[in-house]
């Protein structure tokens, strides 16, 4: 496996001297991505760039397993999923651009997987018949961190329990501002925004990336600098399957201090939730930026768990002076490192460090089919619909929310800054999950308890556009199919501005410029827009 250090040694003599090759090798003619895949000429072009076993057919024995590997919703792997062609399992950049190469020029889409946690499975599935390929990056996936100037490089194909794991490795006091789970894949993660418990003290992980390495649709090898301004911007945020193939990313790492706090306090609506979590909304996005406390809502019990980057003993006077209601005592804190936290907070009070690095962690999540979706409330919901929505939780097919709060930094970042429009003003971020078992049922009550639940939310939530999170990606937002008259712009921006707000004519832009040819192309990417003369 080529690691990040080569990779980014080579980064500058492979952008002068394979990349050329490559182009001038395969870009005589670009076969039309219309026409019908020719699937031995992408086989044969491939095989001169990359080792045979790297490459999976339909009736390789292995190809089931591989698929699976990483497939994290089970409802898209049925005998009626549309799998792609064949799968790429790239060890280096060079067979990343081949693959685009090869694949541009047999009019053989590809998609892109990182981790596989997409919600809608489009790293390695089609909603619609499609004859596709799969680059999955799960081989590149080394961390190089640079202690003295407090970065890292990390290649796509990495988990977060990867990369934090790496760091945790290097320093107890640096960290990294990104999601919960340890499995998702940092290539879609990052490429989508990216938060979790420092979101409130660091942002989103997307504004602490300083530089990343791009394979474009001409199979060419792009940092920052050669990419442009436009895309470098787009990338972080704007969704990469859109722009190209992401293969790894600089960021920031942050200081955290020796000793944080995690607390966990569940209050049922026995105990007074419905006032708990009415109070909740106005403390938790105005608390000091060391302070983050969401709140897990699942049958009759708010759950509020809380990441504090300090002790115990400065932790205790602010939560009895800001939010005295939830009774937070001595006894509530687990005073650990920022590393510790990581497993404890995701996997639970029994779970090690070492198991942040386990790339398939069971849990409910991967043994269920499951549908989600998001909203962002911009005003606090009044207590009379809390108890609405406590009653919607408690019917026999209720899945939970998740609510996420923003304020302090994530809100302080302009929203024109990234792709990633859910800043100032923004109270909370609201994640609804529903689940069911794949053997015991089709998650058809599951999935209509989530969209009446969304309908019914309408009035209390954002509006104009109804914001969501990108990387909650939801398919009934809309998709890229183009009726009558309406281009694919006018189409886009269904679902665009909802995750992006006015950005989304920006990123149509970029994509113009990076793909106006449309060759990295799902159900939900972004269409190319042509630049204004
Ligand atoms: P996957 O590989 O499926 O890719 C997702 C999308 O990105 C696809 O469209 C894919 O083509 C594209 N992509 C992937 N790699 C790319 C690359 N290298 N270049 C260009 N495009 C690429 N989110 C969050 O913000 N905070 C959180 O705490 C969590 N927690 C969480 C838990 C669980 C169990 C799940 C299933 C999901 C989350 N998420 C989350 C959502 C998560 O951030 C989102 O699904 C990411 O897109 C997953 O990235 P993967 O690389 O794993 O997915």
């Amino acid at each position: 496996m080529q690691t990040l250090q080569s990779l980014q040694e080579a980064k500058m003599a492979m952008a002068k001297s394979l990349a050329p090759v490559l182009i001038f090798t395969f870009f005589c003619s670009y076969a039309s991505i219309s026409s019908l895949a020719s699937s031995d000429d992408f086989l044969q072009c491939l095989s001169a760039n990359i080792p045979t076993q790297l490459v999976y057919t339909q009736s390789s024995p292995s190809f089931t397993s591989v698929l699976k590997s990483s497939i994290r919703n089970p409802k898209f792997f049925t005998p009626t999923t549309v799998r792609p062609l064949y799968i790429v399992t790239p060890t280096n950049a060079s067979h990343v651009q081949a693959a685009v190469v090869c694949g541009r020029q047999n009019g053989l889409r590809i998609r892109v997987r990182s981790g596989g946690h997409d919600y809608e499975g489009l790293s390695y599935r089609s909603e619609h018949p499609e004859v596709f390929a799969v680059v999955d990056l799960s081989n590149l996936r080394a961390v190089r961190i640079n202690q003295q100037t407090s970065t890292a490089w990390v290649d796509s194909g990495a988990t977060l329990g990867e990369l934090y794991y790496a760091i945790g490795q290097a320093s107890k006091q640096l960290a990294f501002p990104a999601g919960l789970c340890p499995t998702v894949g940092v290539g879609g993660h990052f490429s989508g925004g990216g938060f979790g418990m420092l979101l409130r003290k660091y942002g989103v992980a997307i504004d602490n990336v300083v530089d990343a390495v791009l394979v474009d649709a001409k199979g060419r090898l792009l940092d920052k600098n050669a990419m442009g301004r436009d895309v470098f911007w787009a990338l972080r945020g704007g969704g990469g399957e859109s722009f190209g193939i992401v293969l790894s990313w600089q960021v920031k790492l942050v200081p955290v201090p020796p000793t944080v706090t995690a607390f966990s306090v569940p209050v049922s609506v026995d105990q007074g939730a419905v006032d708990t979590v009415t109070k909740w909304q106005e403390v938790a996005p105005a608390l000091p930026a060391d302070l983050f406390i969401r709140v897990t809502i699942q049958k009759q019990t708010a759950n509020f768990q809380s990441l504090y980057l300090g002790t115990c003993d400065a932790l205790l006077p602010v939560m009895a002076s800001r939010f005295p209601e939830l009774g937070v005592n001595r006894t509530h804190c687990k005073e650990m490192t920022w590393i510790q936290s990581v497993p404890y907070v995701y996997l639970g009070s029994g779970s090690t460090v070492e198991d942040i690095l386990n790339r398939t962690t069971s849990s409910a999540v991967f043994s269920s089919g499951y549908k989600a979706t998001s909203d962002y409330v911009r005003q606090p919901i009044a207590r009379g619909a809390w108890q609405e929505i406590f009653t919607w939780l408690a019917q026999p097919d209720a899945g939970l929310m998740i609510l996420d709060p923003y304020g302090a930094q994530i809100s302080s970042v302009p929203e024109s800054a990234t792709p990633f429009p859910h800043r100032g003003g923004v109270l909370y971020n609201i994640q609804y999950m529903n689940f069911w078992s794949m053997a015991g049922g089709n998650g058809v009550a599951q999935t209509k308890w989530i969209r009446d639940f969304y309908a019914f939310m309408e009035p209390y939530v954002s509006s104009n556009p109804r914001e969501a999170y990108f990387n909650y990606r939801d398919l009934d937002l809309g998709e890229n199919v183009v009726v009558g008259n309406v281009s694919s712009y006018q189409a886009g921006m269904v679902w665009g501005e909802k995750y992006f707000k006015l950005n989304y004519q920006r990123l149509a832009m970029a994509k113009g410029q990076i793909d106006p040819d449309d060759y990295f192309r799902n159900e939900q990417s972004v269409p190319p827009l042509a630049p204004s003369k």
